[in-house]
This record gives structure tokens, sequence and C-alpha cells, in this order.
């Protein structure tokens, strides 16, 4: 399953706010086109934003200038704005300082070579996110045993990435490994839905056991002994291995220390911010309050002029991570050494 398609230079997504009731795939045209994606969580998960912003950048530069200082000066804009699409993932920032990377190493060529340059290493950005879901699998699947069951929050697989996933990826290989002898617990994750429309779908599509719940399920279940681990993604880890993700997961980290049930991160090397000591300082996005007072943008479930709280994301302290998969080896605490040792001190 793949969620992005890059086609004779043109770049199409699959609309995933009409999931699962519509697959619509969509084209990006342009700088414009790519930051609505990414803004309305069309294009979402925080790895496929990254793939997705660096060929976004790469297909507007056709629209930018042909004298140079003009062309680079708007490329450094158009970096700028599409950075400003979303807050808290930082493989977004990271995917587009790569880009800016390759620009500057060829900035003293034409500008069609700097466009091929660029579009080179989107592609690369792209194949690499592939490669980087196959080693978090591989790395893993060990954590698994046959019987699990396991509980997941948010989206993290196909729809996430670029390749089968993050944590989904890992559910998968194991899923494989044992002939779907697992079962999933999908939280709804409210106020988008991405558990209920997007890992359910995924894992219905692939025929791996599972189950929704309601967000606020999860903690009676793990009291209930229902649930054995739980595997989720991450938009942004600091060096102390804080983790920042979707809404919901420290609630999640929190009842699992309670209960004894180890929690994992699943997240590649492009997940780390190692320039932030700890999760204080990673930025919080704040959404709009309709997502809350409306279910899918349709039904109001609360009064139009209720006042809203809606951060996209909570930190989860990495005292309560028993171990943070990511693609370059299994990092337990203490964090701050080890994810020196596993990532290096600079994750590009
Ligand atoms: O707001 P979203 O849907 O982009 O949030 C996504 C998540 O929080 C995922 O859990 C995260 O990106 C993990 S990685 C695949």
């Amino acid at each position: 399953m793949t969620s992005i398609k890059f086609k004779n230079k043109r770049l199409f997504y699959l609309d995933q706010t009409q999931l699962p009731l519509k697959e619509v795939w969509k084209e990006c045209r342009n700088l414009k086109d790519g930051f609505k994606a990414i803004k309305l969580l069309e294009v979402r998960g925080a790895p496929l934003i990254g793939v997705f912003a660096a060929y976004c950048i790469a297909i507007n530069l056709k629209q930018l200038s042909g004298k140079k200082e003009i062309f680079l000066s708007q490329l450094a804009e158009s970096l700028r704005q599409l950075g400003s699409a979303r807050p808290t993932a930082v493989n977004l920032f990271w995917a587009l300082r790569r880009i800016k990377q390759a620009a500057n190493k060829a900035k003293a060529k034409d500008v069609s070579f700097i466009r091929q340059v660029v579009l080179r290493e989107a592609c690369s950005i792209h194949k690499e996110d592939v490669l980087l879901c196959r080693r978090m699998a591989d790395q893993g699947v060990g954590l698994i045993k046959k019987g699990d069951r396991i509980l997941t929050h948010c989206n993290t697989g196909s729809l996430a990435t670029s390749g089968e996933g993050t944590a989904l990826a890992v559910i998968f290989a194991a899923a494989k490994k044992y002939r779907n002898h697992l079962l999933v617990y999908a939280d709804e994750t409210r106020p988008l839905l991405q558990g209920a429309r997007l890992t359910a779908w995924e894992l219905f599509k692939k025929k791996i056991p599972s189950k929704v719940i309601c967000d606020n399920t999860a903690s009676s279940l793990m009291a209930a002994r229902g649930i054995d681990k739980v595997f989720l993604g991450a938009d942004r880890i600091a060096a102390n291995g804080d983790a920042a993700n979707k809404i919901g997961t420290y609630g999640v980290a929190i009842a699992a220390k309670y209960h004894k049930i180890p929690f994992y991160v699943v997240a590649p090397f492009s997940t780390f911010d190692l320039s932030l000591r700890s999760g204080k300082e990673i930025p919080i996005e704040q959404r709009n309050p309709d997502e809350v007072r409306k279910i899918m943008n349709k039904i109001e479930v609360a009064p139009g002029e209720a006042k809203v709280y809606n951060p996209a994301f909570d930190v989860t302290p990495n005292e309560l991570i028993t171990a943070i998969v990511s693609d370059r080896g299994i990092i337990r605490p203490p964090y701050k050494k080890n994810i020196k040792k596993v990532i290096g001190t600079h994750p590009i």
C-alpha cells in the first residue's frame, strides 16, 4: 500500500481526510497545494510529511524564476513557507533542511542543474524512508510474542510514512511471523480519528485481527489484563528521550506504567531532535476548535460557541517509555547516553 506517488515528475497523494469512506487521489501541483494538504492533514504522519514536502519543493521549482539569484531567494522562501504548515513533526524540518543543503552545494551551477539536484534529493529521501520502515520492523519484531494483544494509538502505518510504517510496520512484521496470531487494539484517536479511520483500515486490508476501542477504554482494558504491550510512533523525540506524539499518548503511557505494561515508541532517526534537551522544548501544534466541536467537520457535538482547547500532540516523559525502537537499534534507558550512542550527535 502506498499513500503518495511520484510519477513523470508529478506528485499524487491519497487524501486521508476522506478515508476510509472514499479513496481519492489528488495531485499536488505547487507549493500552495502542498501547504494545504499538510495543514489539513490530507497528508499526515511525521515521516510522510517530510517526504511529501521534499517532493513538493522539487515540483514547485519549475514555477520559480529562471534567474539564479531570484530563483535561490524564491527557493528559500518556499522552504520557509512549507515549514510553517505544521510545527511539531520534526521530519518536516529535517527533510526541508536536506533539500536546502543539497541546493546550497549546487548553488554555483545553473538553475536547471539545481532543479535536478533538488529532485534527486527528494527521491532519495523517499527511497530512504521506505528502507527506514523496513529497518524499524526488523529491529522491533523480536519484542512481540505470538498471541500478544497490542495497543496502538493514532496511525503509524503506510499512511503515515512512504513505506510500511513505524509502529505498525513492527506489528505487520509480527503478524506475518506469527501468521496473524496476535490482536491489535486501535485507539480511535479523537478528535480526528486516525486510529478508527486509518489504522483500522490498514489492519483490515491486511486481515490482521483487530478491534477499535474508544480512547477512554484503554485503561480499563489494561486493568482487565487485556493488553500485553503498547506500540506507537512519535513526531519528535528530544535528546533525553521525551517523545511528542498524537494527543492521548501521554495518558496511555501513564496507564501502561501503572499496569506494568511495556510501552514502546517506534521512530526513525529523522524523528530525533537532539537540539532539544527535553520534551518541554517541543513546539505543540494547536489546531482548529471545530475539530473538537464537530465530528469529521460535519456533525456538531458541542455548541458552536463552545470554547475549545485542541492541542494535536502531547509529550510522554522518557521515564514512561520502556524502549525506543529506531532503524538504528533499540534504545533503552538511560536515554540521554544511549540516544547519543545509537543515533549519533546529529540526526543527519
Ligand atoms: O496529526 P497527525 O495525524 O499527523 O499525527 C500523526 C501521529 O501523531 C503519528 O503517531 C506519528 O506521526 C507517528 S509516525 C508514523
